[in-house]
């Protein structure tokens, strides 16, 4: 079984307009999924990007929920407003999906996670399971959630995935980003990192002194290289860029082009 990441920069711009949709770059990433399926399992887990991030960012859901009070009231509108968002984000991936005939099947985040200060700390796998045993593309996604700590927070798809690693224990974890891999410096000045031991990321993470993109509210390539560092502590890791055509196929054939970590 595959997991993969699409990252919410893949399929689309987080500088444009809210809720801009790359359906051709995603009708791609079905369509080399569909080579590979049935043979293959997957579980799909797409991120916010034009859609979650704004709306997150604009209605404070990290900051929590207060008790009380006009705030309270603002942040649990904003909840609702932000899941909504991801809702059409993830309908628009189940259509194409759908049209390369591949039975791809929406599962709401938020419904089956808690966090605890955004990691997660309960998640319910028995519907994911029993939908690979038969044969369905659970399609999940980066959302709103549930916490204990704080009411509510974000989940990001990044850690739903080394949670879903954990208890499912995937071939390979896939992380679709919108560059060729991860690279030693600024992406595109820095060498691209093309094998990774695990014990290595730490050291690269101190390297890239990273701080969070602008719009991005879970916090951009170094809490992918976190959760990564998990990941691979059972299962094969690679990012490649999602907006070429065959880099996917490439890495879970296992010759690809991008970053493997292991
Ligand atoms: C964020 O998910 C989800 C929301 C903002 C609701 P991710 O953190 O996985 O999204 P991307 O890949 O960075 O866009």
């Amino acid at each position: 079984m595959i997991i993969v990441k699409v990252g919410g920069s893949v399929f689309s711009d987080k500088a444009g307009e809210p809720e801009n949709f790359d359906h051709e770059t995603v009708g791609n990433i079905a369509k080399e999924i569909s080579k590979f399926y049935p043979e293959e399992r997957f579980i799909i887990v797409h991120g916010g990007g034009s859609f979650g991030h704004p709306e997150a960012r604009k209605y404070g859901i990290r900051k929590g929920l207060p008790d009380e009070g006009d705030t309270a009231r603002f942040r649990m509108i904003g909840f609702s407003k932000t899941h909504q968002a991801m809702l059409r984000a993830n309908a628009k991936f189940i259509e194409e999906f759908l049209r390369e005939d591949l039975p791809a099947f929406s599962v709401s985040t938020s419904s089956i996670f808690i966090t605890e200060n955004g990691d997660v700390s309960y998640g319910d796998v028995e519907v994911i399971e029993r939908l690979l045993e038969l044969k369905f593309i659970p399609v999940l996604f980066g959302d709103v959630s549930v916490d204990l700590a704080k009411g509510i927070d974000i989940l990001s798809g990044d850690q739903i995935i080394t949670y879903l690693a954990k208890m499912l224990e995937p071939d390979k974890v896939i992380f679709l980003i919108d560059v060729d891999g991860i690279y030693d410096g600024r992406p595109g000045e820095g060498s691209l990192v093309q094998s990774l031991r695990k014990e290595e990321v730490d050291a690269l993470i101190e390297r890239l002194h990273c701080t969070s993109a602008g719009t991005d509210v879970t916090g951009g390539i170094c809490n992918k290289l976190k959760e990564a560092k998990k990941i691979a502590e059972h299962s094969e890791v690679w990012f490649v860029n999602g907006r070429v055509e065959g880099r996917l196929s490439g890495a879970i054939r296992g010759d690809g082009f991008g970053t493997r970590i292991v």
